[in-house]
């Protein structure tokens, strides 16, 4: 088991794998556990404190995995349950956490449930899901996916329309039916029985639905903020956090869950991570600020107030596999690849847990994929108007060259572009100059209980003392003078001043 101490998530770094694209062991071009596993000694070098694994449930695939068609067992594209209990006891040997991802807003159209639900009318499977009559000759309201188009789909056999906030084949449960709470019990059960250290919880602000079905406002981009989803957001969801709560604590205290809560208010965020409900929370600030050190100022404050005040720590999020890559999104080109490397080390001096998004720590860009290799029902539920998420999902480049890269050995599911023989794991390590060495030096200084205080700094800048290590980010345009002290790490060339877009660490 890890060593460290209990409440070990306050000011831990998750490393976040995609598995479809982070290591293929069988050549199948898709990611898997085995491959995870024979990686692990590189994220116990990079120095991160755990990891969390995106589903990796038998699917048929139509959300990469978001769609679980059985909570309780591996996908064979990803491996066996056998393969999940060596991954997870090398972790454990390495010292290292592991988070699995849990759904519990949808599951697959393949489920039993579901097939059950749709197979007879009267199975009460049905009354996990939400069928409804339809209204004037359409769906029972106006609700839209997240994923475009309406949120219902017709059942053709009786005429009665299921809700799916996501695609077709992601059926929304109904959680005020007791049977769909005693099912996640038993499931949560089943994994921490296996040895995980917690669970990630997909749209955690979601589950229950306000039982009148209410019309909502037009959702406003970017359209995972859902403060306008006004029958979400429900006062039942806190009664089930404390109930998740304390199936945690029978496990001794160790074992935690972060809410993917999708909500820009932070006050209200605040009330999942309340003292017996869930321990963190994601925070996206980061990710959906402008690059502005005011607006950065005032979301960072804003968080640290709100979860404050709870007694709960926040969490930071530059990228995941939902969002556009950060050196692409601060700009792109040289402009956002040295933006991204000065907000990693905003990010990891910050106070509270942070997560990392595999490729992150290589400054891996949004790749602009042709239509012909896209997979996202964004994509083609938009008809090709939005282009989707395929872009941050890019496979990892291990070492060499294309197709594979040291991914795999076949062709990768997504193509990984020629150019990025200089972006590899073995390209960048041991060159001090690289986004990886950047990323491993931040991860052995960073701050973990130090106090927080915000200092005074020139304008354009931010700058805050975690201890004796202040860390101060220049926004602007021109260079401003650095506070006195010894500059213990930098993200860009400093010589007694820093330069825009560069931020560094100083020990005072
Ligand atoms: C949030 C996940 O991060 C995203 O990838 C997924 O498509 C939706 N939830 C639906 O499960």
């Amino acid at each position: 088991m890890p060593g460290q101490s209990s409440a070990w998530w306050r000011s831990a770094v998750l490393y976040q794998v995609y598995v479809r694209s982070f290591a293929d062991s069988d050549g199948d071009g898709v990611g898997d556990l085995e491959g995870i596993r024979s990686r692990l000694p590189y994220l116990r070098e990079l120095g991160v404190d755990g990891l969390w694994l995106t589903p990796f449930y038998p699917s048929p695939g139509a959300d990469h995995g978001y769609d679980v068609a059985d909570y309780v067992d591996v996908d064979p594209r990803f491996g066996t349950l056998a393969d999940f209990d060596a991954l997870l006891a090398d972790a454990h040997a390495l010292g290292l956490r592991l988070l699995v991802d849990i759904v519990p807003n949808h599951t697959s159209s393949e489920h039993a449930w579901f097939r059950n639900a749709l197979a007879d009318p009267s199975h009460p499977d049905r009354a996990r899901y939400f069928f409804r009559p339809g209204r004037n000759g359409g769906p029972p309201n106006g609700w839209t996916s997240a994923f475009g188009g309406t949120a219902w789909t017709l059942d053709e056999s009786t005429g009665d329309y299921y809700l799916h906030f996501f695609a077709p084949e992601q059926p929304d449960l109904d959680w005020h039916e007791e049977s769909v709470r005693r099912s996640f019990e038993e499931i949560l059960r089943f994994w921490l029985d296996r040895g995980v250290d917690g669970f990630r919880i997909d749209v955690a602000h979601a589950l229950y639905k306000a039982q009148d079905l209410h019309e909502m406002p037009e959702p406003e981009p970017p359209t995972w903020h859902g403060d306008w989803l006004t029958a979400l957001d429900q006062p039942e969801l806190h009664d089930l956090y404390r109930g998740w709560r304390r199936i945690a604590e029978e496990y001794g205290g160790e074992r935690m869950f972060v809410g993917e809560i999708v909500l820009r208010n932070q006050e209200t965020v605040a009330r999942y991570v309340r003292p017996g409900e869930l321990h963190l929370a994601f925070d996206f600030a980061l990710l959906h600020s402008e690059w502005d050190a005011g607006a950065l100022r005032s979301s960072i404050e804003e968080t640290l107030g709100a979860l404050g005040a709870v007694g709960a720590p926040a969490t930071w999020i530059l990228e995941n596999h939902d969002r556009t890559r950060a050196p692409t999104r601060l700009g792109g080109g040289e402009l956002g690849a040295r933006r991204a490397r000065a907000a990693a080390l905003l990010l990891l001096a910050l106070p509270g847990t942070a997560f990392l998004y595999e490729g992150q720590e290589l400054a891996l860009e949004e790749v602009d994929l042709p239509d012909e290799a896209r997979e996202d029902p964004i994509f083609f539920r938009t008809n090709g108007r939005e282009k989707g998420r395929d872009g941050c999902r890019v496979p990892i480049p291990w070492e060499g060259s294309g197709p594979g890269f040291g991914f795999t050995t076949g062709t990768p599911w997504l193509p990984i572009p020629s150019g990025w023989e200089d972006r590899s794991v073995a390209a960048q390590a041991g060159d001090p100059g690289s986004a990886l060495e950047l990323y491993r030096r931040a991860l052995e200084l960073r701050p973990r209980d130090e106090p927080f205080a915000w200092r005074e700094s020139p304008e354009n800048t931010l700058a805050f003392a975690r201890g004796d290590l202040v860390c101060v980010v220049n926004f602007g345009t021109d260079e401003v003078a650095l506070p006195a002290g010894e500059v213990v790490l930098a993200s860009g060339a400093t010589s007694g001043v820093l330069p825009p877009d560069t931020a560094a660490w100083v020990r005072v």
